[in-house]
């Protein structure tokens, strides 16, 4: 892939000067959901699909953007003296919040760049192929401009900040740092109160990740998901009024339960059942993993999933498809709805002798009763960001 967009990169912009590429990964999320702005427990991993870019500095202030997967829109135009916060119209909303982000983090950005990208993660699936475009930003800034100082944990919280305040989506932390520090065959544990982390081995002996795609974007879906946030923050105030706590995170199942009735409304209750839940689930699932008790991991998958559907209610009917034929499915060990929901994809981990079984099995249940097709990856967890040699 490299080498194609080495390629197309000289085609447009041409061959001289110094070229340089990079490649950010796209994440899936194997358990704890909704709880990275609550202050719990998540745990993804980096795939070996992702994005790619090369890059040439410019002498002026000039923009020069080009997507491979947005070939009508042909080459994008802009300035740093343009930024548009909130308002860009194209994808070039995720490079240039990240080169704004580096500005505001008191790593300017003087030049512009020319920039060819090609993406292969599915665009709008919930695998984070925006989080992916901006780490590889960050990782080409930091290189081009000899920023040594920054950490890829910096690079994850800058990706961060230009989502939250360029793009106007209140995200947390997981996808950016599961693609700035992913680590082959293995999964993330990250504690997101204090960004502590350990790497624990996916070692599915005998099974694999299957990634189930909805086709169904998210769309809607940004404001939903600020609306959840404010629903976590609301009921965390009304328990801080009858607990010292400082996060929905730092509260066990048997503690939410003693001052759940602090929260005034039973809506409002079910999101903070689910971020409590969910964040005990994980820690339970990395235990079960690291005991390699797959069939344990596999089951808090499930009920991950159904807290999502009946509690959190971020699922929706295609999500609840994939997942409800995969649970009927021979070698299914675990599946869930992965990413922020409302459409986008679900992970399984399938006996690899059932795959074929389980893609024709749960693609022609879907399609019959969705009305179009789904997509299914089967994926290897692959390394963080990084410049290509
Ligand atoms: C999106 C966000 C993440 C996280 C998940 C839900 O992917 O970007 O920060 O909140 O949703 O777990």
């Amino acid at each position: 892939m490299k080498n194609q967009v080495l390629e197309c990169f000289k085609k447009l912009f041409g061959g001289e000067g110094e070229i340089r590429t990079y490649f950010a990964p796209g994440r899936v999320n194997l358990i704890g959901e909704h709880t990275d702005y609550n202050g719990g427990h998540v745990f993804p991993c980096a795939l070996t699909i992702g994005t790619y870019m090369a890059a040439r500095k410019r002498d002026d202030r000039k923009l020069r953007f080009y997507s491979m997967n947005f070939e009508k829109l042909g080459v994008v135009e802009s300035s740093l003296d343009q930024f548009l916060m909130g308002a860009e119209k194209n994808w070039t909303a995720y490079p240039k919040g990240m080169m704004w982000a580096f500005g505001q983090k008191g790593f300017p950005v003087e030049q512009g760049f020319d920039l060819v990208l090609y993406g292969n993660i599915p665009n709008g699936s919930g695998l984070s192929s925006s989080a992916s475009v901006e780490v590889v930003t960050g990782v080409m800034l930091k290189d081009m401009f000899g920023y040594d100082s920054i950490t890829m944990t910096d690079i994850a919280l800058f990706g961060q900040y230009s989502e939250n305040h360029y793009n106007g989506v209140n995200c947390g932390i997981m996808d950016q740092f599961a693609i700035a520090m992913g680590k082959k065959d293995c999964a993330i544990f990250l504690d997101t109160s204090d960004l502590s982390y350990e790497y624990a081995p996916v070692k599915l002996e005998g099974a694999r990740i299957v990634i189930s795609c909805s086709n169904k974007k998210r769309g809607l879906g940004d404001s939903k998901y600020n609306e959840r946030r404010s629903e976590c923050e609301m009921a965390l105030a009304e328990i801080q009024k009858v607990k010292e706590v400082k996060s929905l995170g730092e509260l066990t199942e048997e503690e939410f339960e003693q001052v759940k009735d602090a929260i005034k409304s039973p809506i409002r209750q079910k999101r903070a059942k689910h971020a409590v839940y969910e964040n005990q689930r994980t820690v339970k699932a990395v235990t079960a993993l690291k005991a390699n008790d797959i069939a344990l991991f596999g089951e808090l998958m499930n009920a991950s999933h159904v807290s999502l559907r009946d509690d959190y209610e971020v699922t929706g009917k295609e999500l609840d498809t994939l997942v409800e034929e995969a649970w009927k499915c021979p070698g299914v060990i675990g599946s869930r709805m992965t990413g922020a929901g409302f459409g986008g994809c679900t992970v399984s981990i399938v006996r690899t002798e059932n795959i074929d079984h389980f893609i024709e099995a749960v693609g022609s249940a879907y399609k019959e009763k969705i009305g179009y097709a789904a997509d299914f990856y089967v994926v290897d967890v692959g390394d963080g960001a990084g410049i290509l040699a």
